[in-house]
């Protein structure tokens, strides 16, 4: 197979969703789908207790361990499916958010009863904003839901995107029947199993489909559907690819319902590996030398050998074992040679890898979040890994005043490997982190303790609003412990405002004093 078609059967994704709506299960059809898995509910289920096989996450904290997302692949009607897990919102991290940096597209999960839920709002915005290609998954509508439109309207509201519904529900809970595959102009019947009957649209007048066309529900939705056709957008590939207009699909994952149609249409329409940025230029990935970026590294995967594990997307070229790679940050060359590439638990030993793959490779200390590694004479780094909102801060101090050193070599090495941001109090100096989510903080305890044998002490200072200050607008005495002058790890200045409201508050009684959301979402 050549190198071009190599990369274009590729689709790298991750599926994102908030907890509930029902990723794990819709993970589970599509690993059945790849012959991953045998049955459903084999990996599945939390009354059984057992665990999805993306689920590792849960599995790695009872055995006390690290945490991370975990990559899944497999072959289905000739494409590579690479699908990147991501944590649900209690073990969200900032590996939640660079996943997103190694995926060329993403699955959103809507639960149809809720709509958009307020805590996952910001990783789809995120998405939104960095342009990331959007299909959306609808589920659960076996239950009684909220209504399409409005289900549409929100997501346009929220994110600012145009929403083109691939079908449409004829129905819900008790009275759903089947969908309106407007995309391949057929009739999806639902008949309460595994079985679905294609009817195309243009068959649907004959006698013996009387019982569908003169269902009143039937009649509602094609009411409705003329609406839309009326008011709706066109559905054009070129923005979704853009991240303008996200398809919808609606569906059910546990009846199950609709995701076979979803995930054929996806897996056509999703983009394979395209151009990456470079901090001076743009690599394809049809370049012949292999090139690949680090997007996350994690600690103590496996127990018995406490050994780190980075995860390298594959950016251009051909990967192969034992190969020599350049490292661009300090130019230092490399021997590629255990690598794995997962499914899962269990990790396979990997030969070969293309763009879009992602591989792991033994760590021993020698990656750093954002690395790029390079074959061949020419080295370049890519673009740098965009650093994400943290929300959550803590004062950090070693418990043992003696073991100041180990301290500031454990927070200098895990602060530079991504796995929790830092400031310092001004004038105080005192140590603050902050994350994105909790858990990142249970992980730092504990790889203080195990890794720089510190024991650490964390105090609260809460949820906060972070906004950036320019140098000559600081004055120090305007601030306290309520809104909290701090520097980043470059130095900038930044207050800490303990609520929406004293953000406000000071924005209203120092208007002169600019203040800077570096991370604005919209
Ligand atoms: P998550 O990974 O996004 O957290 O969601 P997960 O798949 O675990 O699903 C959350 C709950 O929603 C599960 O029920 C699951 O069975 C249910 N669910 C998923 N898809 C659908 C659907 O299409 N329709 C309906 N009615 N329910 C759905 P649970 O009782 O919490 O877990 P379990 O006992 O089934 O394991």
């Amino acid at each position: 197979m050549s190198m071009e078609e190599e990369i274009q059967k590729r689709k790298t994704f991750a599926i994102i969703s908030h907890p509930d709506a029902g990723k794990t299960t819709i993970t589970e059809k599509l690993l059945l789908f790849g012959n991953l898995i045998r049955s459903a509910g084999t990996v599945k289920g939390k009354k059984t207790g057992k665990f999805a096989t993306s689920d590792w996450m849960e599995i790695e904290k009872q055995r006390g361990i690290s945490v991370t997302s975990s990559v899944m692949n497999f072959d289905y009607q000739g494409y590579r499916v690479n699908i990147l897990d991501t944590p649900g919102h209690e073990d969200f991290s900032e590996d939640t958010y660079r996943t997103l940096t190694a995926v060329d597209c993403v699955v959103m999960v809507i639960d149809a009863t809720k709509g958009i839920e307020a805590q996952t709002i910001k990783l789809f915005k995120v998405c939104k904003m960095r342009g990331i290609p959007i299909f959306t998954f609808i589920n659960k509508l076996d239950r009684e839901s909220r209504e399409p439109l409005e289900l549409l309207d929100q997501i346009e509201d929220v994110l600012n995107i145009e929403t083109y519904p691939m079908n449409w529900p004829v129905g819900m809970g008790k009275r759903f029947i089947g969908i309106l595959d407007r995309y391949h102009e057929q009739f999806i019947q639902y008949n309460g199993n595994e079985e679905e009957t294609y009817i195309p649209f243009d068959q649907l007048q004959q006698d013996k489909y009387r019982d569908i066309t003169d269902n009143p529900t039937y009649q509602e939705t094609i009411d409705e559907l003329e609406l839309l056709e009326g008011a709706g957008d066109e559905f054009s590939l070129d923005r979704v690819l853009q991240g303008e207009q996200t398809p919808v699909f609606f569906g059910s994952a546990l009846a199950p319902f609709g995701v076979q149609t979803f995930f054929d249409t996806f897996i056509n329409l999703a983009p394979a590996p395209g151009p990456r940025k470079t901090e001076t230029d743009v690599v394809h990935p049809e370049r012949e030398e292999f090139s690949g970026f680090v997007f996350k590294i994690q600690a103590n995967m496996n127990p018995q050998h406490r050994d780190r594990v980075a995860f390298i997307r594959v950016c251009s070229g051909t990967f192969t074992r034992g190969m020599q790679v350049k490292l661009a940050r300090t130019g230092k060359s490399m021997k590629l040679g255990q690598t794995q590439q997962f499914v899962a638990s269990s990790r396979d030993t990997v030969q070969q890898a293309y763009p879009g793959d992602i591989i792991g490779v033994y760590d021993p200390g020698t990656y750093r979040i954002g690395d790029t590694l390079v074959e061949g004479k020419q080295t370049f780094a890519y673009d740098e890994l965009p650093q994400f909102p943290p929300e959550i801060f803590q004062r950090v101090t070693a418990k043992n005043v003696m073991k100041a050193k180990q301290f500031r070599k454990g927070l200098e090495q895990l602060v530079q490997e991504g796995a929790i941001q830092l400031f310092r109090g001004y004038p105080t100096d005192s140590i603050i982190v902050g994350a994105v989510g909790q858990l990142q903080y249970e992980v730092f305890q504990h790889r203080m303790k195990n890794e720089y044998n510190v024991e650490i002490m964390l105090e609260s200072i809460g949820d906060r609003i972070p906004r950036w200050l320019k140098e000559e607008q600081v004055d120090p005495s305007l601030f306290d412990e309520r809104n909290m002058l701090v520097k980043d790890r470059d130095g900038e200045f930044l207050v800490l405002f303990k609520n929406d409201f004293a953000l406000r508050w000071f924005a209203d009684k120092y208007p002169e004093i600019e203040l800077i959301d570096l991370f604005e979402v919209n």
